[in-house]
């Protein structure tokens, strides 16, 4: 596998669209305190980007699940992970990176769910619904994107390629970091 020479969505038009949701979100919760729950390791650097857009009190928890080995899914989401404070009566922000057969965002909504937060949304910055196996969805969406798999902007092909500025799609192929 390699990385695509030509950005699928470039670094400009990310900017654009992390700023766009930022002003929604800005508007939905209308000054009121916001606890970003950033699902690791994939969304750190949409999270980093879209928080600098948001004026609302902003605090910071990070959890982390599990569920890929190379680009197919396992099925199985392994653990999350979470080291903040309880968000009970709080209004939620789950930070995620990609929206694929939606095996993920479930578990990781259930248990904040138990937490009892005032209110709880999904940010998105990538949909890929053409691959969804349960009813997750995103009350906050980036791009729908068709069935491609992506990596840059911290997506992933094992563990690689995370600091790449744009998002680009992995191809058939030898060529950088594609072990076969
Ligand atoms: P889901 O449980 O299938 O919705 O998968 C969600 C997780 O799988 C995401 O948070 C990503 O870590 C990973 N994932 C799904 N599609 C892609 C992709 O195209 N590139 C990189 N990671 C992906
Ligand atoms: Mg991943």
């Amino acid at each position: 596998m390699r990385v695509s020479d030509e950005p699928f969505i470039s670094a400009e038009h990310v900017q654009r669209r992390v700023r766009e949701l930022g002003e929604e979100i800005n508007a939905d919760f209308d000054g009121q305190e916001l606890v970003l729950v950033i699902v690791l390791k994939g969304a750190i650097v949409f999270a980093s980007d879209l928080m600098r857009h948001l004026r609302m009190p902003v605090r910071l928890e990070f959890m982390h699940a599990r569920s890929y080995k190379g680009t197919e899914s396992t099925g199985k989401v392994e653990l999350c992970s979470y080291t903040g404070e309880s968000v009970s009566g709080k209004n939620v922000l789950l930070v995620e990176d990609i929206l694929d057969t939606g095996r993920t965002l479930p578990a990781v909504v259930a248990y904040l769910r138990e937490q009892s937060p005032a209110r709880l949304a999904v940010c998105a910055l990538l949909d890929k619904p053409a691959r969804r196996e349960t009813d997750a969805a995103a009350d906050y969406v980036g791009f729908t994107i068709e069935d491609a798999f992506v990596v840059g902007y911290g997506l992933d092909y094992e563990q690689h390629f995370r600091q790449l500025p744009a998002i680009h799609v992995m191809e058939e192929g030898e060529g950088p970091g594609g072990e076969e």
